[in-house]
């Protein structure tokens, strides 16, 4: 499903640029493959990949619970009006304050590390603990978003399983969790249906477990390049397991997950003015309104965001470097992209940007953040909140 350029046109013209644009239309059918390809599966959405006040409510009135990482990630499920029950928590590095706030605050908090679970138990934060796991399985777009392994700070290791286990027992806690994400904007449904192989596998070790939660990482499209994650194998997939589990399991065990990107990503785009045209002998850049303050995937991790010259869809091409207003040179928005020739004033549309775009974006360089606009059934409603 594509966002019309008439739309993205209005917005800008009505909202001005840089403008965040979101199209519910887009996040609602998201909601809908997840559940219809996960239907044993509650889904927590990981807010971190945006969590713009009013696209947490259209999660949540599609069914969908939340997953969050830090008190202010609390505070906005809970504006949103997610209950207690539907809210997770899984955050590293936290200190037992953050921790025991959590635990009053969220369903279920997957424990981290060791010092976590000794903190948990006692500061007598609660009878029962899930935890989460670093099986040595890791997975992603870029070695940044690589959750599992040697080289990553989350989770407890195999090797910590039995020390963990000694914590519970001291402190009379059970284990009635496990949850582990492997990283970040996994396409190939192999890799996650393996990874949650080994989990299904490594609860036999854990009588008491209830509840397994697979993690987030479910890949997008962001290049023509790339092909989409096979939700439906993933789907009939995870089933499969799932079914098989549950016929050999004595105790009922509920299942979760926790996309971000795959809710939201494609519902958002990035408007941006052209401000300035200049060649050198290498390069013809395009200078905008706007940089890597308010988008910074792809100078942090070199991700690719398709970018079309929506002023002018047809005419002569060129071979353009689309570079922000930052003073930093890694400030590219896209190098040697095909733009129809642009103009200053042109809006560029800079797509795919729903997830990790406004939620990491900066007032560096003191630049203002962008205004968030969402496309509704009734027409666009500025949805800014910062
Ligand atoms: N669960 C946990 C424990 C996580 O750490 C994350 C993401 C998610 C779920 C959601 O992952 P997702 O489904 O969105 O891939 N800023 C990076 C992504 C960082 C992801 C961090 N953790 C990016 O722009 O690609």
């Amino acid at each position: 499903m594509k966002t019309s350029y008439a739309i993205l046109r209005k917005a800008a013209l009505e909202f001005g640029t840089p403008l965040y644009v979101y199209d519910q239309s887009v996040i609602e059918a998201q909601c809908a493959k997840l559940k219809s390809h996960f239907p044993q599966v509650e889904i927590y959405y990981a807010c971190k990949a945006n969590s713009n006040p009013a696209l947490l409510k259209i999660l949540r009135s599609n069914g969908i619970g939340i997953e969050a990482v830090s008190a202010g990630e609390l505070d906005a499920a809970k504006a949103a009006g997610f209950p207690k029950q539907a809210i997770s928590f899984t955050s590293s590095s936290i200190t037992k304050e953050e921790l025991k706030d959590a635990a009053v605050r969220a369903g279920r908090v997957h424990i981290d590390s060791l010092t976590q679970l000794e903190a948990w138990g006692k500061g007598k934060m609660g009878g029962e603990v899930s935890l989460r796991l670093n099986q040595g399985i890791g997975a992603g777009h870029h070695s940044h978003v690589i959750t599992g392994g040697p080289d990553s700070k989350f989770g407890i290791t195999l090797k910590d399983i039995d020390k963990a286990k000694r914590i519970a027992k001291k402190h009379g806690l059970t284990i009635t969790g496990l949850e582990q994400h492997i990283g970040s904007n996994v396409l190939d449904a192999r890799t996650f249906l393996r990874a949650a192989k080994v989990l299904i596998d490594t609860c036999a070790f854990f009588p008491s477990v209830t509840h397994l939660d697979f993690g987030g990482g479910l890949g997008i499209p962001y290049s023509p390049n790339e092909t989409d994650l096979d939700i439906e194998r993933l789907g009939t997939g995870l089933t499969r397991l799932i079914e098989t589990f549950n016929a050999g399991s004595k105790t009922p065990v509920t299942f979760g997950m926790e996309p971000g990107r795959f809710l939201v990503a494609e519902s958002g785009t990035l408007l941006v003015s052209v401000t300035d045209l200049k060649e050198t002998s290498k390069h013809q850049f395009v200078g905008v309104n706007s940089g890597l303050n308010h988008l910074i995937r792809p100078a942090l991790y070199n991700s690719y965001h398709r970018i079309e010259n929506i002023s002018r869809l047809k005419g002569k091409t060129v071979s353009a470097t689309v570079v922000g207003n930052i003073c930093e040179s890694g400030d590219v928005f896209g190098r040697n992209r095909t733009l129809v020739q642009p103009q200053v004033g042109d809006i560029l549309a800079i797509h795919t940007a729903g997830a990790y775009g406004m939620s990491m974006a900066s007032e560096y360089n003191r630049r203002v953040l962008p205004k968030e606009v969402l496309i509704t059934p009734k027409g666009l409603k500025n949805i800014s909140y910062r």
